[in-house]
């Protein structure tokens, strides 16, 4: 092959072609202005390469010093912007091979012994995934912190609790909010545990069957930072699943975002009025002149909507494809790389958010007061007495029924009305009746007395300091 080859990709193959690729089917091919992004993942397992093929004799230490002359330069030239791509090369790891050949020549050729861009390619998906894993870790973590700052100002701000979406039983916002931080934990468990599967060497596969120069895989995967190798070759170069794993955590991730910001959206609206949102997260309406809308939770929630579908992408890219390597895979980029800025972007817009949200104490304690949130403490109280739990139910529906018809709640309900529904019923009764009665009574562990949140928020920061 002559040393310019390369600039011609449709002549990179063999003198076996006799006719160029059309201009279609290389704009349909071609990876370039989208795989680009992994040059950094690109060059640093070719450098890795280099050395342990130099350290096995398989290249001259003069080359090994040629490659990384060669990509300390195009490395300066991709981070100043003179790095001209070409279509023609197809794709990240020719276009910089090529350059490279260029700029030092034969040396420049040997970097691709031993290799292929199947074992290539899915070395740098892994190493740029591992980088942006470990950006994303700690902005879990920033997004549990925030949570639990508010949580910290609001152990004893009661709101109603709801199931079915009809008021429930009334709980602390600290409680309510540390249900995301718990979320968010699991995610960044999760995250943790795909790291460790992401984190194995490709590279030393070749083309699908392994190679016949003596490479030393294990420094190679050492240099890099991975836990381990591949243990077969054709998994190596063909499997995706590391991809389909952390679009699983994404999904799950963004499911949990766009929970918080469906609840922030419904707390914002003048129906609750529960919360409100600092300016600079809002947007106003071009016709009405009264209007603050929540649009970035509501992005945040739909957006959650894009990376469910990368993920749904990846497992159908997956699923027919044999072994080993196929240019399907080619299509697992695009949506891994927007998937991991669609989360990056969205955790720290989000953490940024909650941060700053205003919580409207008494519009909260009053929507708790609605709805009888407290009967459940009052079917409590009359087992304490020693009614069965299903009797004590159907006495407190008959009070519930006499307050809606009264227009009251039940602790305005007179003592000898009361009286009239159960005999035990006594004046301490008013002490369960009232919110924080109803708090401070669901003392185990886990639930939402202040005590226990209290301790939940010492666990946290703990755990997040
Ligand atoms: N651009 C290709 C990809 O993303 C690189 C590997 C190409 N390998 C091949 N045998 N055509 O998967």
């Amino acid at each position: 092959m002559s040393s310019n080859q390369l600039d011609k990709k449709s002549q990179a193959w063999s003198a076996l072609f006799s006719e160029p690729m059309s201009e279609l089917v290389k704009r349909y091919t071609a990876s370039v202005f989208f795989d680009k992004r992994l040059w950094k993942a690109d060059i640093a397992g070719s450098l890795a390469h280099a050395e342990m093929l130099s350290a096995q004799g398989i290249i001259q230490p003069k080359d090994l010093a040629d490659i990384q002359r060669g990509m300390a330069q195009i490395t300066a030239d991709i981070e100043s912007g003179a790095f001209e791509w070409k279509l023609d090369l197809e794709d990240v790891h020719l276009n910089i091979e090529a350059r490279l050949t260029q700029l030092v020549g034969d040396a420049g050729k040997r970097l691709h012994t031993g290799r292929s861009r199947n074992d290539q390619v899915a070395t740098d998906v892994r190493l740029w995934l591992r980088d942006e894993i470990d950006t994303l870790l700690p902005l879990l973590a920033d997004m549990q912190k925030a949570l639990v700052d508010v949580a910290d100002r609001n152990v004893d701000t009661i709101l109603p609790g709801f199931t079915h979406m009809q008021v429930a039983q009334p709980v602390s916002f600290a409680h309510h909010l540390l249900a995301y931080v718990e979320m968010f934990a699991r995610d960044a468990e999760r995250l943790q545990d795909v790291r460790k599967r992401v984190n194995r060497l490709p590279l030393g596969a070749a083309a699908l069957a392994g190679t016949s120069y003596p490479l030393d895989r294990e420094r190679v995967a050492k240099t890099l930072g991975f836990d381990g190798v591949c243990q077969n070759s054709l998994d190596a170069v063909s499997d995706r699943d590391f991809a389909m794993e952390f679009s699983a955590f994404a999904s799950i991730t963004m499911v949990h975002v766009s929970r918080l910001a469906e609840e922030i959206v419904l707390w914002m609206s003048q129906n609750f009025g529960f919360i409100d949102l600092a300016d600079r997260y809002c947007t106003g309406s071009s016709i009405m002149p009264q209007k603050r809308n929540p649009d970035v939770a509501e992005l945040a929630r739909g957006k959650s909507g894009r990376v469910v579908g990368h993920l749904m992408g990846l497992i159908t890219l997956m699923k027919g494809q044999p072994l080993t390597y196929n240019k399907d895979n080619q299509e697992d980029k695009e949506p891994l790389f927007d998937t991991v800025d669609t989360v990056r972007d969205t955790l720290r817009i989000m953490a940024e958010m909650v941060g700053g949200i205003t919580v409207k104490t008494e519009a909260m304690e009053r929507a708790a007061l609605k709805g009888y949130a407290t009967a459940t403490d009052l079917a409590d109280y009359l087992v304490k007495k020693g009614l069965p739990f299903r009797d004590a139910h159907e006495v407190v529906a008959h009070a519930v029924k006499q307050a809606i018809a009264s227009g009251v709640d039940l602790s305005e309900l007179p003592l000898a009305t009361l009286q009239g529904f159960h005999a035990s019923i006594t004046p301490d009764v008013f002490d369960v009746l009232t919110l924080r009665g109803s708090l401070n009574a669901r003392n185990v562990l886990g639930g939402t007395a202040p005590a226990q949140v209290r301790q939940q928020i010492a666990r946290h920061r703990q755990r997040l300091a």
